[in-house]
């Protein structure tokens, strides 16, 4: 019994963690993601990890300058992963709900 107690704050602390991680990229990606072009471009993106990685890799040498590119990465990845479905047509188009 104690081990299964054990366990569970062991999966709530890390599931905790992985939230704060996010959390963390999502502030990184408006700190360094927001001087050359919008959010939008970024958010209609499907990627899976590895492409992400090569996408911060190709902002940066553009001369983006990311302080916290894991969490950077761990928000991506959970808010627009591949395993995501495509995100609503209407952003897409110029202009249109480039809010978030
Ligand atoms: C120094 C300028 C600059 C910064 C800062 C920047 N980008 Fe870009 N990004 C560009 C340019 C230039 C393009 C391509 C032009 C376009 O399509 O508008 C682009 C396009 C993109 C695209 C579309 C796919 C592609 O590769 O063309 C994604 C996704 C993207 N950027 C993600 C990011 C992320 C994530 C960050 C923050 C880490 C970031 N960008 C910061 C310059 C920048």
């Amino acid at each position: 019994m104690k081990g299964v107690l054990g366990f569970l704050v062991y999966v709530c602390g890390a599931l905790a963690a992985d939230q704060a991680m996010v959390e963390k990229g999502r502030a990184e990606e408006k700190r360094s993601c927001v001087g050359c072009h919008g959010l939008r471009i970024i958010h209609v993106q499907r990627l899976g990890r590895g492409a992400w990685e090569r996408e911060l890799d190709k902002m940066a040498r553009w001369g983006s300058v990311i302080k916290e590119r894991e969490a950077l990465l761990e928000y991506l990845v959970a808010n627009h992963g591949d395993d995501k479905p495509a995100a609503p047509l209407e952003r897409s188009a110029n202009g249109v709900g480039a809010k978030k």
